[in-house]
C-alpha cells in the first residue's frame, strides 16, 4: 500500500518540518489539498505555500484541487512540477481536454470522485489517467468519519480499470485509519490519503505510516 498523508492536518507554524519528517517517515507522497472556498466551504493554501513545501519534500507532490476553476489552478501549481494533480469530475465541464493539459505540463492526471458519484461516470477517461481518487468523505476538512460505501465503488472502480487500463492507481481520501485500510487493501486500492490518522499519531509519522503500509 502507498501512503500519501495530506498535510492539511500538520502544525502549519513549522510545516516544513512537519513535511520532512513524513518524507523520512516513508511516505511515498505528500498529499495537498487546495481548497477554494467556493468548490468546498473551506479554504487553503496557493502556490507560495505549496512552493516552500516542494522545497523540502523529498517524495512527489500529490495535489488534490477541490476548487471551481480547474485549469486556472493547473496553471498556477504546474511550475513547481508536482507529481499528481487530481481534480473533480463534479467541477469539470471539459475533463478529457483538461486530461492532455495536466499530461502536456508533465504531471501525471488524476481525476477525483465525491462520494456520490459512481465509478462508471468516468469510464471513458480511466484511458487517459493514471488515478482516480475516491472520497471517502465529503471534500473540504480533515478528520472526518470515514464513508464504508467507498469499498464497494473501489470494487466497481477496479472492474473498469481491469477493462480499460491496468496501469491506473485506486487512491481513497477521508477517514482512513490503520483499520479500514485492510478492506481497502483487499478492495484493490493501492494508495490511501491520511491526515489526521498520520499526523495525531500517538507513536508518531513514521509509526503511523508503517500501519498503514
Ligand atoms: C478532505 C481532504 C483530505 C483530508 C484527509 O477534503 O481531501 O485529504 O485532509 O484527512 P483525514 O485523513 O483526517 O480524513
Ligand atoms: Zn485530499
Amino acid at each position: 500500500m502507498l501512503v500519501a498523508p495530506s498535510i492539511l492536518s500538520a502544525d502549519f507554524g513549522k510545516l516544513a518540518e512537519d513535511v520532512k519528517a513524513i518524507c523520512e517517515g516513508g511516505c511515498d507522497l505528500v498529499h495537498v489539498d487546495v481548497m477554494d472556498g467556493h468548490f468546498v466551504p473551506n479554504l487553503t493554501i496557493g502556490p507560495v505555500v505549496v512552493e516552500a513545501v516542494a522545497k523540502v519534500a523529498t517524495k512527489p507532490l500529490d495535489i488534490h484541487l477541490m476548487v471551481e476553476n480547474n485549469s486556472f489552478f493547473v496553471d498556477l501549481f504546474a511550475p513547481l512540477k508536482p507529481g499528481f494533480i487530481s481534480f473533480h469530475i463534479e467541477e469539470e465541464k471539459h475533463p478529457h481536454r483538461l486530461i492532455q493539459k495536466i499530461r502536456a505540463l508533465g504531471i501525471r492526471p488524476a481525476i477525483t470522485l465525491n462520494p456520490h458519484t459512481p465509478p462508471e461516470a468516468i469510464e471513458f477517461l480511466l484511458a487517459d489517467v493514471d488515478m482516480v481518487l475516491l472520497m471517502s468523505v465529503n471534500p473540504g476538512f480533515g478528520g472526518q468519519k470515514f464513508i464504508s460505501n467507498v469499498v464497494e465503488r473501489a470494487q466497481r472502480l477496479k472492474a473498469l480499470i481491469e477493462k480499460r487500463n491496468p496501469k491506473c492507481l485506486i487512491e481513497v481520501d477521508g477517514g482512513v485509519n490503520d483499520e479500514n485500510v485492510k478492506e481497502l487493501e483487499a478492495a484493490g486500492v493501492n494508495v490511501v490519503v491520511a491526515g489526521s490518522f498520520v499526523y495525531k499519531h500517538p507513536e508518531g509519522v513514521a509509526a503511523a505510516i508503517s500501519a498503514l503500509k
